[in-house]
């Protein structure tokens, strides 16, 4: 059982956010209330809004309780003891050096403590928190003291701003005390993708070109902006999607299986060896969409463009569909195709391996294929077919499926995550040649997209997504799952 022996304290930019609200401070309360963290450690939250230690802790215990479904109060209020609040601004230094003061206060008795500095605040931000956390000598190599610096997606918003970033958190820190989170990775539904490729031969054999058509990987999500307008508009579904989750669902579906040792680099060389398909057109191989007006859980709700803070004439995707390859040899000339986007009729994430039909088996037939839900109804479901009784050969679908839900030590992501990084361990945080070579791939897409000529097709809240991504997948012969 993962648990975090050493003192620490976790400093937490961006305190007030909507990601520490929805995911920090539940998945920190769960830690403690697991026992998983030790008896000396301090959180503190760092940010502009007028709060005291008081304030603070009712602004954490009411985002606890939003999002578990029972509370123990007990735990809660032990809980709270360790939380702490720092206002500050971000490009003030003087507030810096006075927070490694209030550290120091916290930490004192406490042995080899390990700090851990997470940034959740917007990219605007970012250079001065990092230039006065090191100004403000919060990372520090004192006392046997252990640093790290936990960044949260997106690093930045292409190629270049990525590179801008790298050179702003070297410039301070090293690069293995900089832990680059993508959340997806800390979910055990995304890890067992490539565990389970691990631990069955078979899978691994059938997953090769010779014998798969095309895989699909979709993320499919109810939500629409969630007050998050100010990064969404600027972003949209490729690089708050594609980027980061998607891309690295790909790889972990794709890399060679070697065990955790050089795991980050080999999973990296899988990202490295997928491509776009040369096209004439780029709508050929990308397609766009924005969601309307319409209905999500049975209530009505608002187009993309009326949403507050979005500009009327808003070209953002809010849907994606994207066709990829992989160079790997065992993967040479499969397509994968991937969707994602935000106000569609279900939360699902998806990856269906669509194997080849050697030849025509007969009526009620279709081809085998393998799904691995990984968000929604969990489960690994594998399509087969069985004769119908009969003289003929006609066939009826046989479906073996596993809920695939998580046993043992189940965490939720960022719990999991923020335990690996007070332990110092990586291999589920990306590396930057990943980020850049996410980055590298999609920004002529990302680009494309941009151009106001790029057809942005509407469809309704609620819906699958617009019709036209059926058409866009027809012309290769096959349809989405
Ligand atoms: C985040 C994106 O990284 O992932 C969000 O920024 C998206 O826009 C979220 O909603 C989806 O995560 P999950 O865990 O709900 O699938």
């Amino acid at each position: 059982m993962l648990t975090a022996t050493h003192p620490f304290s976790f400093v937490l930019f961006g305190a007030s956010g909507h990601l520490a609200k929805l995911k920090l401070y539940p998945a920190l309360f769960v830690l403690v209330l697991k026992k998983r963290l030790p008896k000396d450690f301090s959180i503190v939250g760092f940010s502009r809004s007028d709060m005291d230690d008081s304030s603070f802790r009712k602004f954490v215990a009411k985002a606890v309780r939003a999002e578990m479904a029972e509370v123990n109060d007990k735990v809660l209020s032990e809980f709270l003891e360790h939380v702490h609040y720092h206002r500050g601004q971000y490009d003030t230094t003087a507030d810096f050096l006075a927070l490694d003061k209030r550290l120091i206060e916290l930490e004192k008795g406490w042995e080899a403590p390990v700090r851990l500095a997470y940034l959740s605040v917007p990219p605007a931000i970012f250079s001065d928190v990092l230039r006065n956390l090191c100004k403000g000598g919060i990372h520090r190599h004192e006392k046997g003291r252990d640093f790290r610096c936990i960044v949260e997606k997106p690093v930045g918003h292409d190629l270049e701003s990525a590179k801008e970033i790298y050179k702003e958190l070297t410039a301070c820190f090293e690069e293995n005390e900089v832990y680059l989170l993508y959340h997806y990775l800390g979910k055990e539904a995304v890890r067992n993708v490539y565990y389970l490729r691990y631990a069955n031969p078979i899978f691994e054999r059938l997953s090769k070109n010779t014998l798969v058509h095309h895989v699909q990987i979709s993320a499919s999500e109810m939500v629409g902006l969630e007050g998050r307008t100010g990064y969404f508009e600027h972003s949209g579904t490729l690089q708050d999607m594609f980027q980061s989750h998607l891309l690295m669902i790909a790889a972990l579906l794709t890399m060679r299986l070697e065990g955790d040792e050089n795991f980050r680099e080999t999973r990296f060389n899988a990202l490295e060896q997928l491509y776009l398909p040369p096209a004439k057109d780029l709508n050929d191989i990308v397609l766009q969409g924005q969601y309307g007006a319409g209905e999500s859980q049975e209530k009505p709700v608002v187009g993309y463009v009326e949403e507050e803070g979005v500009a009327g004439d808003s070209h953002t995707n809010t849907y994606v569909a994207l066709k990829l390859f992989s160079r790997t040899s065992r993967w040479q000339g499969v397509p994968f195709y991937m969707q994602s986007g935000k106000r569609l009729k279900q939360k699902e994430t998806r990856i269906s391996i669509r194997f080849q039909e050697t030849r025509p088996v007969g009526k009620g037939a279709y081809p085998n294929r393998l799904d691995i839900i990984l968000h929604g109804e969990a489960g690994m479901r594998m399509h087969l077919q069985t004769k119908l009784g009969g003289t003929e050969p006609e066939f009826r679908p046989m479906i073996l499926e596993d809920p695939l839900v998580c046993f043992g030590d189940c965490l939720p992501e960022h719990g999991l995550l923020l335990l690996e990084a007070i332990r110092g361990k990586q291999q589920w945080f990306l590396s930057f040649d990943e980020v850049r070579h996410a980055w590298r791939l999609l920004d002529p897409i990302q680009k494309h997209l941009d151009d106001p000529d790029t057809p942005l097709h509407m469809y309704p809240a609620g819906t699958a997504g617009p019709d036209e991504m059926n058409e866009w997948i027809a012309k290769d012969g096959i349809h989405w799952f």
